[in-house]
């Protein structure tokens, strides 16, 4: 089993992915900036899986002590935070599930890239000796905590070490019923992240939480 910590872990997308993986027997890290909000985030999975092995605490004792650091903020505090973390991050996995999109007026949200591309690409930018690999842009929050039903869809992993990309494949597919698919390299992660925005339109208009499942493969 590995040690999992999730930087901003208090957030729906942290507690929903960790509340999955702490079911498949992880060890979780939920990283915060409040050691209170990362107790009652401890808590609250605590009750969803009982017997977990968890911990919560600042974010960089998460990325000291991981082997996979899951980063779980907003894109506003992408860039600043991974600069903070990255003599702790050093050489682990980093699992980057960060949308970049701004929200403009009433038409919803529009991407928002990062002058590197993507958010994917901006962290590898930041914390060269890391091996970024960028997943889990269409797991729906909500849907993701609710542990009493079965998560649905594909999960896109893009990322250029290929060794540390298949490790992040075999974790999507602890969770039940979703399927990792090999998305390529992290470049292509300006896709994966894009049409993430493009899903936030589609549950505004269907009042749904919706995913992705590609065909013929
Ligand atoms: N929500 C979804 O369905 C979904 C799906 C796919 C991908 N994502 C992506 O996953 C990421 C997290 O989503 P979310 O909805 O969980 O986000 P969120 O609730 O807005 O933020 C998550 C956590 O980030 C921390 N945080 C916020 N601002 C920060 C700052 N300036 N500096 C450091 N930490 C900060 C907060 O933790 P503390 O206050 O405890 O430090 C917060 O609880 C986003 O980038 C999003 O695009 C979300």
């Amino acid at each position: 089993m590995a040690r999992l910590a999730f930087i901003g872990g208090t957030g729906p997308e942290g507690t929903g992915l960790a509340i999955r993986f702490a079911k498949s027997g992880h060890a979780i890290y939920i990283g915060s900036r409040s050691e209170e909000r990362a107790a009652e985030t401890v808590a609250k999975i605590h009750e969803a899986s009982p017997g977990a092995d968890l911990y919560g605490g600042p974010n960089l004792d998460g990325a000291l002590k991981a082997d996979f650091v899951f980063v779980t903020v907003p894109a506003s505090a992408h860039a600043e935070l991974l600069k903070e973390l990255e003599e702790a991050i050093a050489d682990k996995i980093v699992v980057d599930t960060v949308v970049p999109m701004s929200f403009e007026g009433d038409d919803g949200p529009v991407a928002a890239m990062p002058e590197a591309g993507s958010a994917a690409e901006e962290a590898a930018s930041l914390l060269p000796n890391a091996k970024v690999v960028s997943a889990f842009h269409h797991l729906d929050a909500k849907q993701l905590q609710r542990i009493d039903r079965p998560m649905q869809g594909d999960v896109i992993v893009c990322g250029d070490d290929k060794a540390a990309k298949q490790k992040v494949m075999a974790l999507v597919d602890e969770i039940n019923y979703v399927r990792a698919l090999d998305g390529g390299a992290l470049k292509n992660s300006r896709f994966t992240e894009q049409l993430t925005v493009l899903l936030v339109h589609i549950n505004k208009i269907y009042q749904a939480h919706t995913g992705i499942r590609v065909t013929g493969v």
